[in-house]
């Protein structure tokens, strides 16, 4: 029986052009994975949490294993500081593509820091200092040369509260496009339409697209702003608690986005709602103040964490 070897641990891989250590990283050069050296009779007894239910047993012979998806994002030793108040601690983590990847833990840990700095959006806030290195597609994004207009193209966000600017439904998703030169109206009208169609909000809206946004409810916003940041094509997606301001049943709508969107790019999602990251991620990374405590496949981190915080935490024991 084959058993699933996939951490997030980053991978040092020679792509990278890094000089990486493994030993460093908190693995051992040749070491094997938390489970690799485990047959299914060894793994530790599923802990007794909440969220049992949300996972097929991995001790039962049919569960399948899965490929290693690539890496998208590698976050490589990270600190990062407000002024002299360090917000992150020595993070290293790899973001998979094609994957979801939660990021949960109390309030004030980082993970919105975190998020923000994938795309340099920290870099709008005054005093602020990374150290590290992170790589999407092996390329530094905080190297001198990278345009940073271009890697917020490849890198979208939707935040917390749905933000539509106060124009048109087309207008808001035909945004992106026009600013990077796309002038023609058929061109234009299709990427409209195939990223409504994506976003899940199409039918809603198709015959009232010159409406403006804002008479939309919240989660026809929040659809139409995660189909602006699709109409430029990213390849990841990050999302900072993006139902945290809705009903569930809109919730439920996004959640179901997350699940078709993740067939196609890396989304990183932060959200402080325990069974949304077991419901739509395949990978979580639980944060405390600061510091990355656990990151694995999801699953595994709801029915068998190894750190005692992380236990703790989705058991509810705290924050
Ligand atoms: N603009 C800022 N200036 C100074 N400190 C900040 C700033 N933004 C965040 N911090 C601090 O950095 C730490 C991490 O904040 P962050 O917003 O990343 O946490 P979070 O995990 O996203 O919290 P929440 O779940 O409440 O959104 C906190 O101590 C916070 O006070
Ligand atoms: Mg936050």
């Amino acid at each position: 029986m084959v058993i699933d070897t996939d951490v997030l641990q980053p991978q040092h891989s020679d792509k990278t052009g890094l000089d990486v250590d493994p030993g460093k990283m908190g693995v051992a050069p040749s070491a094997p994975s938390a489970f690799s050296a485990l047959s299914v009779e060894d793994q530790p007894a599923r802990m007794n949490t909440p969220f049992m239910d949300n996972f097929p047993d991995p001790s039962q012979p049919e569960h399948p294993a899965e490929t290693l998806a690539p890496t998208k994002l590698e976050v490589h030793h990270v600190n990062f500081f407000y002024g002299s108040f360090q917000a992150l601690h020595d993070i290293s983590m790899s973001l998979l593509q094609q994957r979801a990847t939660a990021l949960i833990g109390p309030s004030g840990c980082g993970k919105s820091t975190f998020l923000r700095l994938m795309n340099r959006m920290n870099e709008l806030i005054e005093d602020t200092r990374m150290e590290g290195q992170i790589l999407l597609d092996g390329q530094d994004i905080y190297h001198p040369d990278v345009d940073v207009v271009s890697l917020r193209k490849e890198v979208g966000m939707v935040f917390q509260k749905p933000n539509p600017f106060p124009k048109s439904i087309y207008d808001n998703v035909a945004y992106g496009s026009r600013i990077h030169g796309i002038k023609d109206k058929k061109t234009l009208d299709e990427i409209v339409e195939s990223t409504l169609q994506q976003a899940g909000l199409w039918g809603e809206v198709k015959d009232s697209l010159q409406k403006s946004a804002t008479a939309l409810s919240g989660g026809q916003q929040q659809r139409l702003c995660i189909a602006r940041c699709l109409a430029v094509q990213p390849k990841v997606i990050l999302m900072d608690e993006p139902t945290s301001a809705l009903d569930p049943i809109a919730a439920g709508h996004i959640e179901e986005l997350i699940g078709q969107l993740k067939k196609n790019y890396t989304i990183v999602i932060v959200t402080h709602n325990m069974q949304q990251a077991a419901r739509v991620s395949d990978y979580t990374g639980f944060f405390y103040q600061g510091e990355l405590i656990e990151t694995g496949k999801t699953a595994q981190i709801f029915t068998n964490p190894k750190e005692k915080k992380t236990e703790e935490y989705i058991t509810g024991r705290f924050g």
